[in-house]
């Protein structure tokens, strides 16, 4: 099952995060994507606001950023690469040693990731679709494996808008 939201500002998307970033655990992996600008690493800020990290900026140059936290967050950034080995990247690694591994650009990777996390996908709204439409966006959340879904439901993110 998918949930979906639709927001209509950065700050809107980061909230989202904040409370998306609840469901999350150790060793979780999340797929972010969608075009430039879409919101990707906005919704990232939010993740690591609620995690305990700071200072996120998009990692494009440095590949994978760091933010320690009480749950500890790598954010990769893929869109300068070909095709990147997980592997090279050390994610892996950041996996069993009970980071949360969130991609961007996760179409580059040649690795499919088998565990637990969630694909989230970032759509813009096209110019008529609705109030706002240069800020709307759409969030599609979509858990890997059905323990992750247990989770979603756990902490009813499908409801997040009646919890601010
Ligand atoms: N609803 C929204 N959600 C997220 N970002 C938004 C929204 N509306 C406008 N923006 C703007 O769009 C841009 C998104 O940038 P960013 O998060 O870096 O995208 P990505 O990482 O997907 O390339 C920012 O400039 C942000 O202020
Ligand atoms: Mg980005």
């Amino acid at each position: 099952m998918n949930w979906v939201v639709t927001t209509t500002s950065s700050g809107e998307t980061e909230t989202f995060g904040r409370f998306f970033a609840q469901a999350l655990r150790g060793g979780d992996w999340v797929l972010l994507q969608g075009d430039l600008g879409a919101g990707k690493t906005t919704f990232v800020r939010g993740v690591t606001a609620a995690l305990g990290g700071c200072g996120v900026k998009s990692p494009s140059f440095s590949l994978v950023n760091q933010y320690e936290g009480e749950l500890s967050v790598a954010h990769a950034d893929l869109y300068r690469l070909d095709k990147a080995d997980a592997r090279d990247l050390g994610l892996d690694e950041y996996e069993d040693d009970g980071w949360v591994v969130m991609v961007e650009w996760p179409e580059r990777l040649l690795y499919d990731h088998q565990g637990s996390g969630f694909r989230v996908l970032f759509r813009r709204l096209s110019e008529d679709g609705g109030d706002d439409p240069l800020n709307a966006r759409t969030i599609c959340v979509e858990p890997l494996n059905d323990e992750s879904e247990e989770r979603l439901v756990l902490h009813d993110v499908a409801c997040w808008e009646n919890v601010e």
